[in-house]
């Protein structure tokens, strides 16, 4: 069993040992976060400590087990918001206590790392390594990712998280939180010509981002517009401007961190991984399946709804670290900050 409370969405899941989903339960908290237009964090927490229960109820009711069935127990450990983080690790660590089972503190960033390895994801299983872009509205990076516990960023935001772009720039249109859906939806009504937008960092070395200058340069020409309320085809045509300047910079990254790996082992990894709720952006999915088969990849993005926050990832990056012997101890710490380049391979000296 896996559980997800690191930021607004409660999730729990049961996984089977190969991989199978069994059950699995994702409530968003956008209704709670809504009215303050951003997450939370002592809301998040609380709902987090309402919610999780029933939706532990719920998976194993889905997956018609009891407690007395499940073999471990996984919570995302970091990553993220503290409050959440306690919550969903201690409700998990009380479940192993009480059932003797293992407990496996999930990296947030792992466990969507190695979404692509879930059973049926990829035909014949995704081999390592490959290269991952994790596009969501609090991370926004590009990474090499060579085994479970062994990941090497390539590069990442220098300011805004590319989801907070999109989250940011749909507020200056009028639209709703989280922005990301909204905007893209107004912008395939748009012109992406009419307002040409900077594009940070485009054609730079490495695999960095910078999104707050593009943030900042939309903001000015609205304020330069100066028409109080915008039309909707304006709106419009912000949103495909900005939507296109985002999908050119994405793209140029991501064939930097090919070109990248390609150089350094001798031929370009086989698969780019793209994942965050961002990897839902049709405009942004087809400008990565283009940069992907240039360079003699293939684009794998899971379904939306494993791109997104979910306990299905945390439930398997646990069975990855569990069949290399990896499990972690009661006393392990949630970590707010706990960067993919820091973890370790399971299974050797804690
Ligand atoms: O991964 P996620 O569900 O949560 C975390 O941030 O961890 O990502 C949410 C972010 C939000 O910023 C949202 O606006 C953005 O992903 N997003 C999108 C789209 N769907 C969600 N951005 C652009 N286009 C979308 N279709
Ligand atoms: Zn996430």
């Amino acid at each position: 069993m896996g559980l997800e409370s690191s930021c607004d969405e409660t999730a729990a899941a049961i996984l089977a040992p190969d991989g199978a989903i069994l059950a699995e339960t994702v409530l968003s908290q956008e209704r709670e976060h809504a009215p303050f237009g951003g997450v939370v964090p002592e809301i998040a927490a609380r709902a987090h400590l309402a919610f999780l229960p029933g939706r532990i109820q719920t998976v194993l009711a889905g997956a018609g087990l009891g407690f007395a069935d499940l073999g471990a127990v996984a919570a995302t450990a970091g990553p993220g918001l503290i409050g959440g983080l306690i919550v969903g690790s201690q409700i998990a660590k009380g479940i192993a206590l009480a059932r003797g089972l293992p407990y496996v503190a999930v990296n947030h960033l792992e466990a969507h790392a190695l979404t692509p390895r879930l059973p049926g994801m990829v035909p014949g299983g995704a081999p390592f390594p490959y290269v991952l872009l994790l596009l969501s509205g609090g991370h926004c990076q590009c990474v090499l990712v060579c085994g479970v516990g062994a990941h090497e960023r390539l590069g990442g935001t220098i300011d805004d998280a590319v989801g907070e772009a999109f989250d940011k720039v749909a507020k200056l249109l009028g639209l709703g939180w989280p922005g990301g859906p909204a905007l893209e939806r107004l912008a395939s009504d748009g012109d992406p010509t009419r307002f040409r937008f900077p594009r940070p960092l485009l054609g730079r070395s490495g695999c960095d981002f910078s999104f707050s200058g593009l943030k900042t340069a939309v903001a000015q020409t609205v304020a330069k517009l100066a028409i109080g309320a915008l039309p909707r085809e304006v709106a419009a045509d912000l949103a495909a401007g900005f939507q296109a300047a985002v999908t050119e910079v994405l793209a140029d990254r991501a064939a930097r961190a090919l070109a990248m790996v390609g150089e350094r082992c001798g031929a370009p990894p086989e698969l780019l991984v793209v994942a965050g709720g961002v990897a839902a952006n049709q405009a942004i999915r087809s400008a990565l399946t283009e940069v992907a088969t240039r360079a003699g990849a293939r684009l794998v993005a899971p379904p939306v709804r494993l791109c997104t926050d979910n306990a299905v990832m945390v439930a398997w990056a646990a069975i990855e670290r569990l069949r290399l012997g990896g499990r972690d101890g009661l006393d392990f710490a949630p970590r707010p900050r706990w960067g993919l380049e820091t973890l370790a391979p399971p299974g050797g000296p804690a």
